[in-house]
């Protein structure tokens, strides 16, 4: 008897979803984007693929990601990467807002476009709008050959493989890591120390490890993910590198699993949104263990104080003692990387509330993979 094998079956593997198997592809799609890209000698990336000369790359006074949705969150947090590293004036801006509002383009400004299919409309319309005006556009992108990465000036391919699921996750680690290279190379050909660099790079190399010890953790965050299914609306709140980490863990969550979620800046709950604060209202904020920790934790305190449920996302070294909340640890590491090992237990967060929902995980409703309209 022949037994009928459907390709796809055969392709998601052991997992249930497209979802989980991309989840759980990171630490081997992210060792691969990285090797052959690191130059150890120089502590730099190589990314000849930008087709931009070192004296050319000194010139840039300011970069601008533009991106949609999770790649514009991802967008932010290059942009901090590239201010922590090379100390040049960057943000992040909605590609889908981004032409409407007449945009002044600087010939100093390097932009960058990011995205996973290469097609999203609001994407490419914004890069031939930078174009028009004379802007240069290197675009973070995962498929190759696609419409965007064509339009670009250069760029940095993410090689993380076909991404299959309509929510994005295993490209979202690529474009951070993606940023990471880039802001690596602005900073050594300007005051990034060889000694920093090279710390970057080990950061790097550790990361697709790091990414396993994460997922390792998957059952501790499957046990937290239970204690939010069928909350009526959530924070995620984070400050600074961490507050693109929560607009993107909200995302991930609202995707899947339809329970809203907002994201804020910890810091501005206290300007109006803590009156939401209630027992029915939980928190998950991402607290690394950075410049801003004690800051962090008194938020928490405030949240705690007024009946709210937290879930910090955190790292060991972190002291939560006395606090009454329930902690994920991720492996800590250079703190301009730490967003990736964040990103992707809240990935697996979503990922388990939506399965304890029984929702249709890699095909949520009313979304596309690819938004190819305005
Ligand atoms: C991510 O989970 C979303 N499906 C969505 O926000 C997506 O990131 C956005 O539409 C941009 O797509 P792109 O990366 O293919 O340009």
């Amino acid at each position: 008897e022949r037994v009928a094998l459907d390709a796809a079956d055969l392709e998601i593997g052991g997992h249930d979803t497209y979802l989980h198997k991309e989840i759980f592809e990171q630490p081997e799609s992210l060792a691969r984007m990285l090797s052959g890209r690191l130059d150890e000698r120089f502590a730099t990336a190589r990314l000849d693929g930008l087709g931009i000369d070192p004296r050319e790359l000194r010139g840039f006074k300011r970069v601008k990601a533009i991106g949609c949705g999770s790649a514009y969150y991802v967008g932010q947090m290059g942009a901090s990467m590239i201010e922590d590293l090379a100390r040049i004036p960057a943000d992040a801006e909605a590609a889908s807002e981004f032409r409407y509002r007449n945009p002044i383009i600087e010939p100093d400004t390097l932009y960058v476009a990011v995205s996973q299919s290469g097609e999203t409309a609001d994407t490419l319309f914004a890069v031939r709008e930078i174009q028009r005006k004379g802007g240069r556009v290197v675009g973070l992108v995962n498929v190759v050959g696609s419409t965007i990465a064509r339009q670009c000036d250069g760029g940095i391919y993410l090689h993380a493989g076909p991404e299959i699921s309509v929510a994005s996750t295993k490209v979202l680690t690529h474009m951070a890591v993606g940023f990471a290279m880039l802001a690596l190379t602005l900073g050594r050909v300007r005051d990034l120390s060889y000694a920093d660099g090279a710390r970057i790079i080990a950061g790097l190399k550790s990361l697709p490890e790091q990414v396993q010890q994460v997922l390792d953790t998957d059952d501790e965050i499957a046990g937290a993910a239970a204690s939010l299914v069928g909350a009526e609306s959530l924070f995620f709140v984070g400050r600074v590198r961490g507050y693109p980490v929560a607009r993107e863990g909200a995302q991930k969550l609202k995707e899947i699993t339809y329970q809203h979620a907002e994201a804020y800046q910890t810091s501005e709950l206290k300007h109006g949104p803590l009156a939401l604060i209630s027992t029915s209202m939980p928190t998950v904020a991402v607290v690394p263990n950075d410049e801003l920790v004690d800051r962090n934790i008194g938020a928490l305190q405030e949240i705690s104080a007024r009946g709210g449920r937290v879930l910090a996302l955190t790292h060991e070294g972190v002291n939560l003692d006395g606090l009454d909340v329930q902690r994920i640890n991720v492996p800590d590491g250079e703190v301009e990387l730490q967003v990736v090992l964040l990103t992707v237990a809240l990935q697996l967060l979503a990922y388990h509330v939506a399965t304890q929902l029984g929702r249709d995980i890699d095909r949520p409703r009313n979304l596309a993979k690819s938004v190819t309209v305005e």
